[in-house]
């Protein structure tokens, strides 16, 4: 089997976010393509490639045998981090799954809520549940940004716990740190928000008012 030397846009911008030096987890690492990638490029000395389901984490084990990074990338069946202990990783990306299920995976992680962790998360689905999330816990997002993959567009949430559990206004949840005004890929991710909410406003009005607000960061 021969190496995958580069990552898809989507997992690049995440790697993109990873502390140079910082030791990785991937959370649902799947074919373990992020983090034999950071450890081969340098960028960590150590990951953690841990999967709740042996199918995936066999494929990933795979890819850090042809890598022969057998020493550096440990595939582990995990479910969340709760296999993971709180002194084995620094930087947790948390990629491709429902931001319902991301929230789920960082509420039960004993140690989330601590300010040296880093969080890189990558929500296929529901960034504003997430955000919101984040934001009632203690969360905030130090960075975000956005990258087209295989047609499709994609948010990247670089995340610390700082404790400070800001109220924010709904529009927030939605846009994040994403600059629509002056970036046209955050753009084309915040658009994707209001065509979904201008479907949801068919059933319930309160969608249509919110879908003009975020019109108004667009313009
Ligand atoms: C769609 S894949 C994403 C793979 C890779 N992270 C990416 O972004 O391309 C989702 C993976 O998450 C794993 N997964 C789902 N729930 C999980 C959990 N609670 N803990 C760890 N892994 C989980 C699944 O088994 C699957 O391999």
């Amino acid at each position: 089997m021969g190496v995958k030397t580069q990552l898809d846009n989507r997992l690049r911008l995440c790697a993109d976010f990873v502390r140079r030096g910082a030791r990785a987890a991937d959370i649902g690492t799947d074919h373990a393509y992020l983090p034999v990638w950071l450890c081969r490029n340098n960028i960590c000395p150590s990951a953690i490639a841990a999967d709740i389901n042996p199918e995936p984490l066999s494929r990933g084990k795979l890819t850090i045998d042809a890598a022969e990074l057998g020493d550096r990338v440990e595939a582990r069946l995990s479910d969340g981090m709760q296999a993971i202990g709180e002194n084995e990783a620094d930087d947790i990306i948390i990629a491709g799954m429902g931001g319902e299920l991301i929230a789920d995976i960082i509420d039960r992680c004993p140690y989330a809520k601590s300010k040296a962790k880093h969080f890189i998360l990558q929500p296929m689905t529901k960034s504003e549940v997430l955000t919101a999330r984040l934001c009632a816990n203690g969360f905030e997002i130090d960075a975000q940004d956005c990258c087209v993959s295989g047609g499709k567009c994609y948010t990247v949430l670089s995340v610390f716990y700082t404790g400070r559990a800001i109220k924010r206004d709904e529009t927030y949840y939605y846009l994040g740190e994403l600059d629509p005004r002056h970036n046209a890929t955050h753009l084309r991710f915040v658009r994707s928000h209001i065509e979904r909410l201008r479907k949801q406003a068919k059933g319930e009005a309160r969608f249509a008012a919110l879908a003009d607000k975020l019109e108004a960061y667009c313009d």
